[in-house]
């Protein structure tokens, strides 16, 4: 899986492709994440990337000029998609996660300021896409996401390390709490059950809890989840509790 990453700001990238889970699996050769500085494809003897809105009003605008000078000096492998990283893009979920992993390529477009010229949306992307709903500064935050959580997805990049199919979200429910040693910690104590040894009271339990914290915390995930009979009738049990 290749990610190009079209930033004024490839610095903020080092120590993240350095330290990081998609940087592991650029190390295993199963990721490849290339920086492409916007700056160099401005022009003029101020390199100027951004200007003035058209109809007035504050803050700078992104030139589509350099942008998408930048994205035709791309090479393209494969299945290919060109994203523009913006606030009012298609909310990034679990699913589309799993969409975008299946491409051989993304092209992932880091917006700065208050905005990116429209023509580049409408002439150059194939997708915009927002983390969720509240403004960042600008799209490198939001691109190192898109990176984290698709390359986990991406056969191999998880390793040895537990599947990414027990995760939040993959069944469309909140995880289960998790304990590790001591067994007492601060006089608070793990669950007796997880210290029973007995895999169908510990499958039970977990499950239990993964329905419990959705009810609770989220209870419109309930709405898209996979549910079995057994799910059901415990969501019934907790609703009468
Ligand atoms: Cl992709 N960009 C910016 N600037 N803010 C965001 C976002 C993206 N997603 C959520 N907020």
């Amino acid at each position: 899986m290749r990610f190009d990453i079209l930033t004024l700001f490839p610095d903020l990238f080092a120590p993240f492709v350095k330290e990081t889970i998609p940087g592991r699996a650029v190390a295993k050769g199963l990721v490849d994440i290339r920086l492409i500085n916007i700056r160099d494809f401005a022009r003029g003897t101020h390199l100027v990337t951004d200007d003035r809105p058209y109809g007035g009003g504050d803050g700078m605008v992104m030139k589509a000029g350099p942008i998408c000078r930048a994205l035709e000096s791309v090479d393209r492998i494969g299945e290919h998609a060109t994203v523009l990283l913006t606030p009012q893009g298609r909310l990034l979920t679990q699913p589309l996660a799993w969409e975008l992993s299946k491409r051989d390529q993304l092209i992932l477009i880091c917006g700065r300021y208050e905005g990116v010229d429209e023509r580049v949306r409408t002439g150059c992307a194939d997708l915009d896409l927002s983390i969720g709903d509240y403004v960042l500064s600008g799209g490198e935050l939001a691109a190192m996401v898109v990176v984290d959580t698709v390359s986990r997805l991406v056969p191999g990049v998880l390793g040895g390390e537990r599947s990414n199919l027990e995760d939040s979200f993959e069944d469309g429910l909140l995880e289960y709490p998790h304990y590790t040693r001591p067994r007492v910690f601060k006089d608070r104590e793990v669950p007796e059950v997880l210290l029973s040894g007995d895999h169908e009271r510990i499958r039970l339990w977990r499950r239990t809890e993964s329905l419990r914290r959705t009810l609770e915390r989220r209870p419109d995930l309930l709405e898209k989840a996979r549910l079995t009979e057994e799910d059901r009738e415990i969501l019934a049990q907790l609703r009468k509790e």
